[in-house]
């Protein structure tokens, strides 16, 4: 991909100056491999905006996370799972907090508990995931779509 679209830069470059007469050809030869050079990287720097790598993660970019259905048996309990059951399971309830039950977690939701744990608004006594960096972005928007749903038991 870079390659193509630098060699397309060349090949104008190549074009203009061929299109010169002698007298401003001789003027510019210090120019035109400059010139050259500059429409070379121009071409691999917008060919690196059209590239086809994945470069954005699943965490990252909205194109990738899945907020269709957000339920509360299915993708909520899978989020708090991943990050939360460690120290809320019912077996373990952590500070009295259970996160495996929907009547635990909606307790939470009513006191927006919740919420300020997922987004890490400085509101409760540590940031949670205890001690940990925030979670995923497209983990915190499903709780969020789904809070903002009326946290249904679905
Ligand atoms: C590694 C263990 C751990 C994990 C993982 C964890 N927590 Fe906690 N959580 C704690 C501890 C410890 C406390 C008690 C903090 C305190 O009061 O000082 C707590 C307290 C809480 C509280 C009550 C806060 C308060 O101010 O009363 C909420 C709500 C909470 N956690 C939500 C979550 C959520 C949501 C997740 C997942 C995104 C999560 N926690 C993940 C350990 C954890």
């Amino acid at each position: 991909m870079a390659s193509a679209a630098g060699y397309a830069a060349f090949e104008l470059g190549v074009a203009y100056f061929g299109s010169m007469n002698t007298q401003s050809r001789k003027r510019s030869s210090a120019l035109r491999w400059h010139l050259v050079g500059v429409l070379l990287v121009l071409g691999i720097g917008l060919s690196r905006c059209v590239s086809d790598d994945p470069i954005a993660t699943p965490e990252d970019s909205s194109a990738l996370c899945d907020t269709m259905t957000v339920r509360f048996s299915a993708e909520i309990r899978d989020v708090l799972r991943r990050h939360c059951w460690e120290c809320h399971a019912s077996s373990i309830a952590t500070a009295g907090v259970i996160l495996d039950t929907y009547n635990g977690v909606n307790a939470r939701v009513t006191s927006g508990q919740l919420l300020s744990a997922v987004r890490q608004d400085n509101r409760l006594a540590r940031p949670m995931p205890n001690a940990r960096p925030r979670i995923p972005l497209c983990d915190l928007r499903k709780i969020e779509i789904w809070v903002a749903a009326g946290a249904p038991n679905n």
